[in-house]
């Protein structure tokens, strides 16, 4: 790490714990656990055994279209990305769906997407390098662009009003992928999803800011007679999912207004009583 890269972070520590004392003083607490969740994965002991429950794999048209793709533009993935996008994407599949890649190079990545999404969707590509304004058709949008600027995706959310799937496959910088989550995240519609390519290396920045969102999800607030009341996060986020090198955050399809646990049967036993309530004041 550079000199001046590690006075920057020196300097983001010393104000982060003087604006937010009480939040910094929690997050040196947690380290302890963080520590011990790296100890436990370092050493974990390599397992051959194989699942009992295997499945029928999914057909991929993302995949296909990788296996078949020999010639013509480039796409670069990592393989064992495909499987996690079918997860999440497939319910878009051949509907009017506007789907954004953060980072064109070679503009085999839109064509992937397209072959994936179907002949309803509209794509948009981004990339700081203006040689891919080529990749522009008659359902293809390109911007040219930072992705680490703010004001550039002020005029992206102009022109791109409805936006379901983000893929930020871009500079992969931890502050470039921060900012387009800030700027995007909340411009995707409901049920949208929002992917982060090739998060990478130990104490990445980019998990720590992602800890500060999956911790939000589980923030409590006092229980009241309707269940707990969400925040606006967590009424508008439903998941956070943490793969290997990639991040994927899905919206919720509506509004949350409230988390509830109703009990349901009539037989309980008594050793509980009382105390899961006190749990959740
Ligand atoms: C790994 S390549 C993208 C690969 C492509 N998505 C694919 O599937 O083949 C990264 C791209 O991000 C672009 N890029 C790098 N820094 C950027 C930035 N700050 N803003 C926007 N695009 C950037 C590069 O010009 C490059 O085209």
């Amino acid at each position: 790490m550079s000199i001046a890269r590690k006075a920057s972070d020196l300097f983001r520590l010393a104000q982060a714990i003087v604006r937010q004392p009480r939040l910094a003083l929690s997050l040196l607490e947690a380290v302890p656990y963080s520590q011990r969740g790296f100890n436990f994965s370092r050493n974990w002991q390599q397992s051959d055994d194989e699942s009992r429950f295997s499945y029928p794999t999914m057909p991929n048209r993302m995949q296909e279209f990788c296996d078949a793709l020999v010639e013509g533009p480039g796409v670069w993935k990592w393989d064992h990305y495909l499987d996690i996008y079918n997860r999440h994407l497939q319910k878009f599949m051949d509907r009017e769906v506007h789907v954004m890649e953060v980072g064109v190079y070679s503009g085999g990545g839109l064509r992937m997407l397209r072959n994936y999404f179907g002949e309803q969707s509209q794509l948009y590509g981004v990339d700081i390098e203006a040689d891919c304004k080529c990749y522009a058709n008659d359902h293809t949008k390109i911007f040219i662009g930072d992705q680490e600027d703010r004001s550039f995706w002020g005029d992206v959310r102009k022109q791109v009003p409805c936006l379901d799937v983000l893929i930020d496959d871009g500079g992969h910088e931890h502050e470039q992928q921060i900012t387009t989550l800030e700027e995007m995240l909340p411009h995707l519609s409901p049920g949208g999803v929002f992917i982060c390519e090739d998060i990478r290396g130990d104490l990445e920045r980019f998990n720590a800011f992602a800890y500060g969102l999956t911790s939000s999800l589980s923030k409590m607030t006092p229980y009241q007679p309707d269940g707990i009341h969400t925040t606006a996060f967590q009424s508008n986020i439903a998941s956070i999912h943490c793969y290997p090198y990639v991040t994927i955050i899905e919206k919720a399809n509506a509004p949350i207004p409230r988390f509830v646990a109703p009990k349901r049967g009539t037989q309980w036993q008594p050793f509980l009583e009382g105390k899961l309530m006190k749990d959740l004041q």
